[in-house]
Formats: C-alpha cells, sequence, structure tokens
C-alpha cells in the first residue's frame, strides 16, 4: 500500500498531534512496518557502537520509549528515544503542532510532553534492539534554570545504563529559558557531573541553528576539553523568515527550511573541532540530503519531519537513494 497515496492522505486528514500518536501506537505493536536496506556500504562504527546504516530517527518522535523495539524493523540505523525530563509533565496546551506541507515543514510547540525519567527507564529496561539506541534528556518545566544540573542528573541516573549514547538537550526553544543553558558556564555545569559518574556513556550536546557560529565555537571547543563525544546539531528553528503570516504559529520550524542552515553548522563544528562526532539532523528528505549532511562531516543524520512526509518506506527509499549516489 503506497503511504503517499493512501495512508499519508487520511492520516493528514487526522489532527496532526492525533495522526502522530496513531502512527505511532500502530508502530509500536507491529502494525505499521517498513523494510530494511542491508548493504555493507552503510555499515560503520562510532563512539564504540557498531550502526547498520547512517539514517537515524531523531528525537521527538518516541518520547516515552514505546516503540523501542521497532524502529531498527522500519529501516532505521539509530533511535534516538526522548526528549525525557525528570519529572513526567504534559507539555503546552493543544494544538501544538503544525504542518505545513507546501514547505515540507513543521512547526512544533509541545514543549516536552513526556512520562518522566522514571517512566522511561521502565520502557527502556525492555529494550533489546539491534541498533544503537540514544536518550535524550531535557529539563523539566518546574525546575528553575538554576537547579537544571540536578535535573539532567536525575534522569542520566535512571535512563542512562538502558541507552548506548546519551544526549544533553538544550536547544529546544519551548521550555521558557531553556536555550540559555547554551551559554558555556551554563554547559558546563551541567556536563561535568554526568561525566563524572560511575556508568559512563558516549555524552552528545543537541545546540539550536539559531545560535552565533561564534558561539558554536566555544561549545564545541567546551565540548572537546571536557571530553564529549560530539554535537547533535541541530534542533528546530525560530527563524520563521521563510513562513508566510497567514501560516505561522508560535515554536520551532523543522524540515525543509532547516536544511541549509543546519547543513552549515555541521560543517562549522567539523572545521572548528574535527576530533567530535557531529549528528546531523534538520531538513533530510532524500538520499541526496543525507550525502550533503555526511559530506559536511557528519558521522550519522536524523531525520524527523522527512519521515513524517516520507512514511515508513522513506529510510528504505532514501538510502537506497544514497547508495545510488555512491556508484
Ligand atoms: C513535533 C516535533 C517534536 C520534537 N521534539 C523534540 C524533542 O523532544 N527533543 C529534541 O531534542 N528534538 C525534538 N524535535 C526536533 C527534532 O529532533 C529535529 O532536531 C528537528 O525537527 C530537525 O529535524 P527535521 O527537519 O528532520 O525534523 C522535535 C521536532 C518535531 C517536529
Amino acid at each position: 500500500m503506497s503511504y503517499e497515496r493512501f495512508l499519508r492522505p487520511a492520516l493528514f486528514r487526522l489532527d496532526p498531534e492525533a495522526a502522530h500518536n496513531l502512527a505511532l501506537w500502530a508502530i509500536s505493536h507491529g502494525l505499521i512496518r517498513g523494510r530494511v536496506l542491508d548493504d555493507p556500504r552503510l555499515r560503520f562504527s562510532a563512539c564504540g557502537l557498531d550502526f547498520p546504516n547512517p539514517l537515524g530517527l531523531a528525537a521527538g518522535v518516541d518520547k516515552n520509549g514505546s516503540a523501542v523495539n521497532r524502529w531498527a524493523g522500519l529501516g532505521f540505523g539509530s533511535a534516538e528515544i526522548g526528549t525525557v525530563t525528570a519529572r513526567p509533565q504534559p507539555g503546552n496546551v493543544r494544538p501544538r503542532l503544525f504542518r505545513l506541507p507546501e514547505q515540507r515543514a513543521v512547526i512544533n510547540r509541545m514543549g516536552f510532553n513526556n512520562h518522566g525519567a522514571r517512566d522511561l527507564a521502565m520502557a527502556m529496561s525492555k529494550r533489546r534492539t539491534s541498533i544503537p539506541v540514544g536518550v535524550n534528556l531535557g529539563k523539566s518545566k518546574v525546575t528553575p534554570l538554576s537547579e537544571a544540573p540536578d535535573d539532567y542528573l536525575f534522569s542520566y541516573r535512571h535512563v542512562a545504563r538502558f541507552a548506548d549514547y546519551v544526549v544533553v538537550n538544550v536547544s529546544s526553544p519551548n521550555t521558557p529559558g531553556l536555550r540559555d543553558l547554551q551559554g558555556v558556564s551554563a554547559l558546563r555545569d551541567i556536563v561535568m557531573p554526568l561525566l563524572a559518574e560511575p556508568l559512563s556513556r558516549p555524552l552528545f550536546v543537541k545546540i539550536a541553528p539559531d545560535l552565533h557560529l561564534d558561539d558554536i565555537t566555544q561549545i564545541a571547543m567546551m565540548s572537546k576539553e571536557v571530553g564529549l563525544a560530539g554535537i547533535v546539531a541541530t534542533n528546530t528553528t525560530l527563524d520563521h523568515s521563510s513562513i508566510s503570516a497567514k501560516q505561522d504559529q508560535q515554536g520551532g520550524l523543522s524540515g525543509a527550511p532547516l536544511f541549509e542552515k543546519s547543513t552549515a553548522i555541521i560543517r562549522h563544528i567539523k572545521s572548528v573541532a574535527p576530533e567530535l562526532v557531529v549528528v546531523g539532523v534538520g531538513g533530510v528528505f532524500s538520499g541526496a540530503d543525507l550525502k550533503a549532511k555526511l559530506d559536511a562531516g557528519a558521522t550519522w543524520v536524523q531525520v524527523y519531519t522527512g519521515w513524517v512526509y516520507g512514511g515508513p518506506l522513506m529510510p528504505y527509499r532514501v538510502l537506497s537513494e544514497y547508495l545510488d549516489l555512491l556508484d
């Protein structure tokens, strides 16, 4: 059954969040399957982990790990679960997720709706996947910025043991003040306690595309200095200049309009800190997009919006296109 012709029109008739929840429910129950492309040219190792391919699921799709064991079967080479916060929280009021099909984009202001770190630990303990699985940590809305390090540490202590890598998310535009934690000294206060934990995991920081390049350089230098594995670049953007006033909504913009900027940021990080692993994310829809991010220096690439528009066979298609480009 063609996703574009049948399933997508049906899902897109629903409210976007209802469609997301329905699709996630169907995936977690094995009712929607993808196709796996197994090819030695796609395999690679990074951070001591073996990846079957370089296209991963981005954070935000599976916030509670309800489908943690399904992403490999949908063709992804890795999956990032979360964002999880220390405490369970409902997120912002609905509606908070908007499709912009003509722009191949999405705007969201979900606000880290999730079941909290304790629940995620339960879900992740049932994990039996062949692909690397990361967990993305955020700050609970009720926790003041000054207590952010404890909030991240609480989540880390609950979920890191079930994860292959951990991401400190300081770049969602939908938690008041969160992006201020991208300042090098605030960020250092968050990551140092995590790095000091006896249970060690490759640690990443996920950054916003709206930072100045100088600030990104500073984050890269600090990451290198303290021993982070790398940087996930990037989260959604607050630059809505490509969106007409009629279609605009408050929140983070993702998808095609983010592609160039997020790719340029990968290139920038690799130019100032080549030893860092960069996970590239933002506006990937095709094999050519995947290749552009890898060529810019990403070790692997993630997708959210492109998968919403492309459907369950999207990873297979994108990886096939990528292999064709290599030939
Ligand atoms: C609806 C929605 C929810 C998201 N939730 C999260 C999240 O919880 N944590 C996070 O780090 N990123 C989140 N993101 C950002 C994505 O992981 C990704 O960084 C961004 O959307 C750019 O990639 P894309 O253009 O492929 O969507 C979310 C994105 C969308 C569209």
